[in-house]
């Protein structure tokens, strides 16, 4: 493949829908080979023929990352399969909306996992070929949720805000290896995120939030991802806050 981004190899998790999906297509058409990692598998398949079909390289991943095992398993697949591992995408994530008075503590333990830990887990087993490499990029998905929240928000909020600060301490331990570590901050992004919430209502008011007229749209964090990892080493973009133009929740 040709592109900015040719003899280059990533892996995304979560990509079997939304950002993560959208994601692993913008890196293969800038001529990324790419490894795709969620649990569904069929949904797997069918975005690594849709690569294939374009010409590109791609590998599908079944797993759950929140186990450390599997987010090892897939960085070390994908150095096996393409020789090197130059961008890692974390968009696995998960989201649960309740306050802490009501909170299913199983619940928001697993959404610490999949949001916080599973990145944690990958990042830890990257570095090794990217620092053997000398160069990297990581790129964490946050949400504008980050750095602010509302009661109903609160758990997937914790795990957004942990998130946000270990990819800055990330940044600043590998940052001067030639590593570049950057959180991408969406806002309401046309996705099927809110399908996962038990809570009906709860479900309902964040489906009206991501859907809302003017959302994003998934290829725009993609878009993102491909500018930031096609840019020079040099520039350390380090934090991307993206909002969808009448967003008024943040
Ligand atoms: N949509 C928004 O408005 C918005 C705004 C800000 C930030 N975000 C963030 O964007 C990221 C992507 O979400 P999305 O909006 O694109 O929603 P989505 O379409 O539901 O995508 C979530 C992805 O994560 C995967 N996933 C979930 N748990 C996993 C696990 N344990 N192991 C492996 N993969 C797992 C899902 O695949 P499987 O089910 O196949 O495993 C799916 O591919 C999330 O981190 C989310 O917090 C979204």
């Amino acid at each position: 493949m040709t592109g900015a981004l040719a003899n280059r190899a990533a892996l995304v998790t979560g990509a079997s829908s939304g950002i993560g999906q959208a994601t692993a297509l913008a890196l293969a058409a800038a001529g990324a080979s790419v490894a795709l990692v969620a649990r569904r598998a069929e949904r797997l398949r069918e975005t690594v023929e849709r690569i294939e079909a374009a010409g590109g390289k791609a590998l599908a991943l079944t797993g759950d990352v929140a186990e450390e095992r599997v987010a090892t398993d897939v960085i070390a697949a994908t150095v096996e399969r393409f020789g090197r591992l130059d961008v890692l995408v974390n968009s696995a994530g998960t989201m649960q909306a309740a306050n802490v008075e009501d909170a299913d503590t199983d619940q928001w333990r697993r959404m610490l996992e999949v949001n916080l830990l599973a990145t944690l887990y990958t990042c830890h087993a990257a570095l090794r070929p990217m620092r053997a490499q000398g160069s990297g990029n990581i790129i964490n998905i946050g949400s504008l949720a980050c750095r602010t929240t509302s009661p109903l928000y609160n758990s997937y909020a914790t795990s957004k805000s942990a998130l946000n600060a270990m990819t800055d301490g990330l940044r600043k331990e590998v940052g001067p290896h030639g590593i570049r570590v950057c959180m991408i901050a969406p806002g309401a992004t046309r996705t099927g995120i809110a399908e996962g919430i038990t809570d009906p209502a709860h479900r309902e008011a964040i489906r009206a939030y991501v859907q809302q007229d003017g959302a994003l749209e998934p290829e725009d964090v993609a878009a993102t991802v491909v500018f930031i990892t096609s840019l020079p080493a040099r520039a350390n973009i380090s934090e991307v806050w993206i909002r969808a133009t009448r967003d008024t929740l943040y």
